[in-house]
């Protein structure tokens, strides 16, 4: 009797469950036959500090781009809400949006990863893609006459209005790396897509504070410059956002203590001099984009100036050039708000590259170096979720190479040339230590020798040569392990 009574409970259990189940609501019904006491949005975004509120009811969305003061209200119903407040909103959009334009070149990383790319009609300009899965798709370049087409325009151009169907998406370098790739969920809320959004966030997340951690106790830290000359006003630029600044502290390394700004180059040298890698961000005309051009515009490269800084010597300058299409547009500015995950590895690897020994950075190239670009094409796509695969990461601790100086080439060149770098490195440390040691060997018999002969004037028996050769023994030894401390 009691048995069964517990077998129906269970059964109503599993009812109750299924009805759960059968009732999340479904976007169709909400067009149809709209029943005002039904969540047509069970999966939410949370209200964080990136820029945007959202505000869930029952069958519409109110979203709140907050850097710039626009409110969208977003419907599953066949005709918009009625609201009282209607004055303030910019823009009615019925959800799930079917057609839209990006013409922010994030925006397309942010459809692709939470799989809404089938709904992209046009980009800005369909020569930049980079993305292989959208490249030599039906995708077309925007012009004015397209806005006809679509529903919605996204766009980071504020002053840019096309009807009423402009969104504004705020990334911006005044953001953190995270904050700014948090934007992927206010893009989802336009497809109901927040839990693709939720996921992928929460994963970059993970992936970028756990990298973030392993390297925060570096035991000496290098310095990162991010520099740009501009061919308008001849003047050089050192990038400190905080976006830029926040990702080389993020990757374990000095920030420079300066606020952005325009300077000359005597001013810039001063500031750039001592800083251990560089990487430039200058627009260059296509195909004048050499290191050597590079050094004469930055006034590197003469030595009539004083030394050259070490990043020239050692060639630590880096651009985000090596991930390019065929029609040479970067995929770094396509991907990098959205993929912070992927940027502080890159920003790792080119300061350690043993710390992720099988990562080959993704965008940043040794431009001082032969690093030379890799060209992606719609056959580098495999599966139309490539674009949301994040690393992930083992959490430990990595306190960096306890040296300043150049400790091997960049992250990509994992293997044998690198192998092989090293032990002629290791071979020349050695035999350097060993001369080093032979001369504190010959130093100390001259000096135990004049001893020797200063106490033989005294004493005359004394068994000198046992001691003289334990002693020069010791300090090859000490030289020796001094010496590879610096390798
Ligand atoms: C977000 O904040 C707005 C007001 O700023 C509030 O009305 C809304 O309920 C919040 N949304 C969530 C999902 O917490
Ligand atoms: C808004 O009001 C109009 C007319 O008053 C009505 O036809 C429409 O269904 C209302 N919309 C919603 C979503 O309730
Ligand atoms: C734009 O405004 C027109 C009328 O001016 C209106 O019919 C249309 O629904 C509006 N579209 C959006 C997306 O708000
Ligand atoms: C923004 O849009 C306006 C108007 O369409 C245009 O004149 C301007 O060049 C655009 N600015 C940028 C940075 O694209
Ligand atoms: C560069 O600018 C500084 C002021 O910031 C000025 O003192 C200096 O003379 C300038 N140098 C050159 C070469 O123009
Ligand atoms: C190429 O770079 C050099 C400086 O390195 C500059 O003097 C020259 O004007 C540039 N040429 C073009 C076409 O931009
Ligand atoms: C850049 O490349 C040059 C030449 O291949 C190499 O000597 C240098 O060590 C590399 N720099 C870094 C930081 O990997
Ligand atoms: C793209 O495809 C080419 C040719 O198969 C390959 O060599 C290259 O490594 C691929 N690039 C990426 C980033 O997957």
């Amino acid at each position: 009797m009691k048995r069964s009574t517990i077998t129906i409970n269970y059964y109503s259990l599993g009812f109750l469950a299924l009805c759960v189940f059968l009732v999340r609501p479904v976007i169709s019904d909400c067009l149809n036959s709209y029943d005002p006491n039904v969540d047509y949005f069970p999966d939410k975004v949370d209200n964080r500090s990136s820029g945007f509120v959202v505000s869930y009811y029952n069958s519409y969305k109110i979203v709140t781009n907050t850097r710039v003061g626009e409110t969208y209200v977003l419907y599953c119903t066949a005709t918009p809400p009625n609201l009282t407040y209607a004055h303030y909103i910019k823009g009615y959009f019925q959800i799930p949006v079917k057609n839209v334009a990006s013409l922010d070149q994030t925006t397309l990383t942010f459809l692709e990863i939470i799989g809404a790319q089938s709904s992209l009609r046009y980009v800005g300009k369909k020569e930049s893609i980079t993305s292989p899965c959208l490249q030599d798709t039906t995708i077309q370049s925007f012009d004015d006459s397209s806005v006809a087409n679509v529903d919605i325009v996204f766009s980071s151009n504020t002053t840019s209005t096309y009807e009423n169907k402009s969104v504004i998406v705020s990334m911006g370098d005044d953001l953190s790396p995270l904050s700014n790739a948090e934007w992927v969920k206010f893009v989802s809320i336009f497809f109901n897509l927040e839990k693709s959004a939720n996921d992928f966030y929460s994963s970059i997340e993970a992936a970028y504070s756990c990298n973030m951690n392993n390297v925060a106790n570096i035991v000496k830290k290098k310095t990162i410059a991010w520099v740009a000359y501009d061919f308008n006003t001849g003047m050089y630029t050192v990038d400190n956002d905080k976006y830029y600044s926040l990702l080389v502290k993020d990757a374990g390394a000095n920030s420079l203590n300066i606020i952005t700004g325009s300077l000359n180059v005597s001013d810039l040298h001063e500031v750039i001099n001592d800083v251990n890698i560089i990487i430039d961000q200058t627009k260059f005309t296509p195909g004048n984009d050499s290191f050597d051009s590079w050094q004469r515009l930055f006034g590197y490269y003469t030595t009539s100036t004083g030394p050259l800084p070490d990043f020239i010597t050692h060639r630590r300058v880096f651009r985000p050039k090596k991930l390019l299409n065929a029609n040479g547009f970067d995929d770094w500015s396509e991907r990098a708000y959205a993929r912070p995950d992927i940027f502080i590895l890159d920003l790792i690897a080119i300061q350690y590259p043993t710390y992720l020994s099988s990562y080959k950075t993704t965008w940043l190239n040794n431009f001082s170096g032969s690093d030379e670009p890799t060209v992606i094409t719609s056959a580098n796509c495999t599966d139309a979720t490539q674009s949301s695969v994040v690393l992930t990461c083992q959490s430990r601790a990595f306190t960096g190479d306890q040296t300043n100086s150049d400790t091997g080439s960049n992250g990509n060149t994992v293997g044998d040339s690198k192998l092989k770098t090293r032990s002629i490195l290791i071979i020349v440390f050695s035999v350097l230590a060993g001369l080093m040691g032979i001369a504190a060997g010959v130093w100390l018999l001259t000096l135990a020798k004049r001893k020797y002969e200063e106490r033989f004037i005294e004493l005359k028996d004394e068994p000198e040569v046992q001691m003289k050769k334990g002693d020069a023994e010791n300090s090859k030894a000490n030289n020796g392990s001094k010496v590879e401390n610096k390798v």
